[in-house]
């Protein structure tokens, strides 16, 4: 099954999932978006307003700037994958409940090994935790591993974790857009590594 064929079938399932009481209150379920030979991949939370009335990752106001950081390390919205957490909306926008964090999992695990990214970034708590413990990475703060680089084995192969802030927090916080600033060029830098380490990195 070629890459395409194998995230279609993904949002498929997607499409008809009831796994989880998210799917009674959503209008359009998310999948995600993007290039599936990209190197990166942004994990965010859980749609929000807009994403759950248009089906689209991060279309909204924090998406603007999302796509503002992508495109300031040179690289386009089409070039990477993004996806999130939970494919559907909370109510309320609050946050996404454990249960239904580990109903919806499989489908961004299967997205990961799809992809086989180089580089993973993680925006915001929850993203990051649950990448981490995909990975087996223990999560400490945001304030501790923002803009660090995490190696770590997803399903048997090697990725480089890059947690940051989630671009929402940011909008009306200069400070954070700063930090978020400077995390991307941490990600630009980390595309361009070669990393030497298990031979399994090689192979795909
Ligand atoms: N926030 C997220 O975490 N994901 C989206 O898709 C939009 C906003």
């Amino acid at each position: 099954m070629s890459k395409k064929e194998a995230m279609a079938e993904i949002v498929n399932e997607i499409s008809i999932c009831t796994k989880c009481r998210l799917h009674q209150s959503r209008t359009n379920p998310v999948p995600g978006e993007g290039s599936l030979d990209s190197s990166l991949m942004f994990i965010g939370e859980a749609p929000g307003a807009r994403e759950d009335a248009t089906g689209r990752p991060f279309v909204g106001a924090a998406g603007k700037l999302l796509t503002q950081l992508i495109e300031s390390i040179g690289l386009s919205r089409d070039e990477v994958y993004i996806t999130n957490v939970v494919k559907c909306r909370p109510p309320q926008n609050r946050d996404p409940q454990a249960d239904e964090i580990y109903t919806c999992l499989p489908y961004l695990r299967r997205q990961i090994n799809i992809i086989r990214p180089r580089v993973i970034v993680t925006l915001g708590r929850h993203a990051t935790k649950t990448v981490f413990e995909l990975a087996g990475i223990p999560f400490g703060s945001m304030t501790r591993v923002h803009g660090e680089e995490f190696r770590g084995r997803i399903d048997g192969k090697y990725v480089t974790i890059i947690p940051t802030y989630h671009p929402a927090a940011a909008l009306y916080n200069p400070n954070l857009r700063r930090t978020l600033v400077e995390d991307f060029q941490i990600i630009k830098e980390a595309l361009g590594k070669e990393y030497k380490g298990p031979l399994d990195h090689f192979i795909s």
